[in-house]
């Protein structure tokens, strides 16, 4: 829950052409503008879209500091009420589209739930800081398999401080949310010999894999969630959590009981990373693709240095990633 106000700017405004509400929430711009990616899903109220504006762009400022990148955090949630027609989708895109283009680059977008690069392009013609077009419009693509690849990263570190080897070969694996990125990480992860079991709301998206229901508390030797969040609650039975499914727990204390009950949950800010470290440091930064993508394998560096602080500090490692985080905004408010 977002307790008081600590955002810079959040708006929210009904979309002239659809009718649908959208909201562009600024949490911070204090490391530089902020990014963060466009979420097309339906809510049940307006407020349930602003409260998660709030909540996203919060783990995106976070998440940003947290892998060093010189941008803030923001995040634009286009309220569906309903399932939208594709008239009534690229209105509500245009409506998305100039909204955040009265922020003036002080808000920098990208593909998230709902959208894709393709949408991107199509928001280009509002704002020039929509990011993540595909090759063919001069962009870099879908962020998904950069953010599968931080993922694995940070599985790697988990894998290792947990069972003592970073091979997840013959580890029982449990993936909840087959999107874009979830099923990446499917794939690879069976590539790499794990047990691969797959949960979705929608059965045709597990074709190929073991079907599990949708749950939390599903016995494995790692949970992957993979779908929206505010969903991990005290009841996890995995050793291990890792996923890019961003703000994942249902509240910030999960994490001191998931911690007690001896389950490692991997905070989804650094998890999850991967996609906003490549695009950005590609597209803005202009670094090349090895070079963006070193620095999305150093998320696996990262979660060791959180994981080793809280066991020798006797804290969580959501508490040390975001101290990690705080001190990069302090430094730089010193500056
Ligand atoms: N969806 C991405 C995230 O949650 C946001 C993003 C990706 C923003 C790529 C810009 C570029 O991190």
């Amino acid at each position: 829950m977002v307790e008081s106000w600590e955002h810079e700017e959040v708006v929210t405004r009904l979309g002239r052409r659809s009718g649908v509400p959208i909201t562009v929430a600024v949490h911070s711009r204090r490391l530089g503008p902020a990014a963060g990616g466009v979420r097309l899903r339906h809510y049940p109220t307006w407020q349930d879209g602003l409260t998660d504006a709030l909540l996203l762009s919060k783990g995106m400022t976070y998440k940003n500091a947290v892998a060093g990148l010189p941008f803030g955090g923001g995040k634009t949630v286009i309220a569906a009420p309903s399932t939208l027609t594709p008239a009534q989708r690229t209105d509500a895109l245009a409506d998305a589209g100039e909204l955040i283009a009265s922020f003036e680059g002080s808000y920098l977008c990208g593909p998230d739930i709902g959208t894709t690069s393709d949408d991107m392009v199509y928001l280009r013609s509002f704002t020039p800081h929509a990011f993540c077009l595909p090759e063919s419009h001069g962009g870099t693509g879908s962020s998904s398999g950069p953010t599968a690849r931080g993922v694995l990263a940070a599985l790697r570190a988990g894998l290792s401080t947990v069972f003592g080897s970073s091979s997840v070969a013959g580890r029982r694996v449990v993936v909840v949310g087959m999107g874009s990125v979830g099923s990446l990480l499917a794939r690879s992860l069976s590539a790499q010999g794990a047990s691969v079991a797959v949960a979705d709301v929608d059965p045709s998206r597990c074709a190929g894999y073991e079907q599990v229901p949708v749950s939390y508390a599903v016995e494995a030797d790692v949970l992957v969630p993979a779908a929206v969040g505010g969903v991990i609650g005290p009841d996890v039975r995995a050793p291990l959590v890792v996923g890019p499914a961003n703000n994942q727990l249902v509240s910030d204390d999960v994490a001191e009981t998931l911690s007690a009950a001896g389950v490692t949950w991997i905070p989804d800010f650094v998890a999850s990373g991967g996609g906003v470290i490549y695009t950005l440091c590609r597209e803005t930064s202009g670094l090349d693709h090895d070079a963006a993508l070193a620095r999305v394998a150093a998320i696996e560096e990262t979660v060791h240095s959180v994981l080793n602080a809280a066991a020798a500090n006797g804290t969580t490692p959501l508490a040390e990633a975001m101290t990690l985080a705080e001190d990069r905004l302090a430094a730089l408010a010193l500056t």
